[in-house]
């Protein structure tokens, strides 16, 4: 049955059903310093405001559906199948939500039928996550170490492991100024956290400076979490990416390669030429730059630019199922969430997470109907028009 009629039999739910009531229920539940990770952004945080106010401009357009018919709102995307055109975004550290971390979501995905896209700085390793739930479907975001044999190294593995894109991060070469960390002073890298997938790599330990990888990698040492977190702080990423860099990391993959992190429509156009896969339209939900135009506002310019030629997909806002529809309207293809998901982690563990899936989910479905849709595929910019002139 339904969600809805789920929780109507179990007489309500234990979780939030608003944003709002989640992100509070996340404060509620973690320590302070935890929350403002996932919670904060750059300077005023005044694009994250942005990025959530960017819907309330646009309206959807009610209709009937004629034959009543339910929506269905499958699809497909770069080969990977999808009950619901939201996917769980990357982000990193999902262990200061919940000691499951990314298992737990992925265990959550897996039920709901959804794409998760695993951070590359998960709190273990992708091929844990992998086993944690082995029919679910995923992608693997690349931050590109500056060395190579470590970067082949996890492409390799994400690939064995049967990640079916890989997602470059293009957008965290330069850090963020976030206010909320430099206020309390807590930065999960400096304390090893989300260097799952390096610690797991036996390149990685060479780079640290040790002949070989540490036999336990649930009981390393001080002086080893430290040569870690020091290493990683090295070679995270290189410092310049560029659309030729493209054409190695084709050479070293057969996965379908989709860059995160664009705005502009000129870069849209670049990297439709380069030869990428799909891009996603994304300002890091707010996390990078300070007093930067909605996400949302970036995607009709994107889709235009790139005509048709890849997939375009979008996040940075996103929070109710109309939202989706809202994006999808636009040109998205699919959509990702980012906070929600840690704040389902930290309130419920993969039960949250379900929660927060199944309810975007079902509120999407029941809003592509009642536009009129019975599939994603027939959106358009009909569905929508902007309800207070774009400033
Ligand atoms: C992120 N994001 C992110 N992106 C990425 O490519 N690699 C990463 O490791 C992370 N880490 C990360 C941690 C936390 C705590 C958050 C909140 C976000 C950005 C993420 O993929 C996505 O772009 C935004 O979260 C989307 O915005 P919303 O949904 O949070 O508004």
């Amino acid at each position: 049955g339904s969600y809805q009629s789920q929780v109507f039999a179990a007489g309500g739910s234990p979780f939030p059903f608003t944003a709002k009531g989640l992100e509070e229920a996340a404060l509620d539940n973690l320590p302070r310093e935890y929350f403002d990770y996932i919670a904060g952004g750059a300077g005023s945080e005044r694009t994250v405001a942005a990025n959530e106010a960017a819907f309330s401009r646009w309206g959807l357009i009610y209709r009937v559906l004629r034959d009543g018919v339910a929506a269905d709102a499958s699809s497909t995307l770069l080969g990977t199948p999808m009950s619901v055109p939201v996917m769980l975004a990357p982000a990193g550290v999902a262990d200061l939500a919940h000691p499951e971390a990314e298992r737990a979501a992925a265990r959550a995905a897996e039920r709901v039928g959804a794409v998760q896209v695993l951070s590359a700085v998960t709190s273990v390793s992708l091929e844990e996550v992998a086993q944690a739930a082995p029919r679910g479907r995923r992608w693997f975001q690349f931050a590109w170490p500056d060395d190579e044999k470590l970067a082949r190294s996890l492409i390799e593995r994400a690939e064995a492991a049967g990640y079916g894109a890989l997602v470059v991060m293009g957008d965290c070469y330069v850090a963020g100024w976030r206010t909320r960390e430099l206020s309390s002073g807590f930065f999960p890298f400096r304390h090893a956290h989300g260097l799952g997938n390096y610690v797991s790599d036996r390149r990685f330990w060479e780079l640290a400076g040790f002949g070989s990888m540490p036999e336990d990698l649930d009981d390393l040492t001080s002086e080893m979490v430290a040569a870690a977190a020091s290493t990683w702080n090295r070679v995270f990423t290189k410092p310049a990416l560029l659309p030729e860099d493209l054409a190695v990391l084709r050479s070293w993959t057969r996965m379908p390669i989709v860059v995160k992190g664009v705005c502009h429509p000129d870069e849209a156009t670049r990297l439709c030429e380069a030869g990428i896969d799909a891009l996603i339209v994304s300002n890091h939900g707010g996390r990078q730059l300070d007093g930067g135009v909605a996400a949302l506002d970036c995607l009709p310019p994107v889709v235009a630019a790139v005509a048709g030629r890849v997939p375009v997909l979008f996040d940075s806002g996103v929070r109710t199922g109309t939202d989706v529809l809202i994006a999808l309207a636009l040109g998205a293809d699919a959509v990702m969430i980012g906070r929600p998901w840690l704040y389902g982690l930290a309130v419920g563990g993969q039960a949250g997470v379900e929660h927060v899936l199944r309810s975007l989910r079902e509120e999407f479905t029941s809003a592509l109907a009642l536009t009129g849709h019975r599939r994603c595929s027939s959106l358009s910019t009909d569905d929508v028009f902007p309800v207070v002139p774009p400033h």
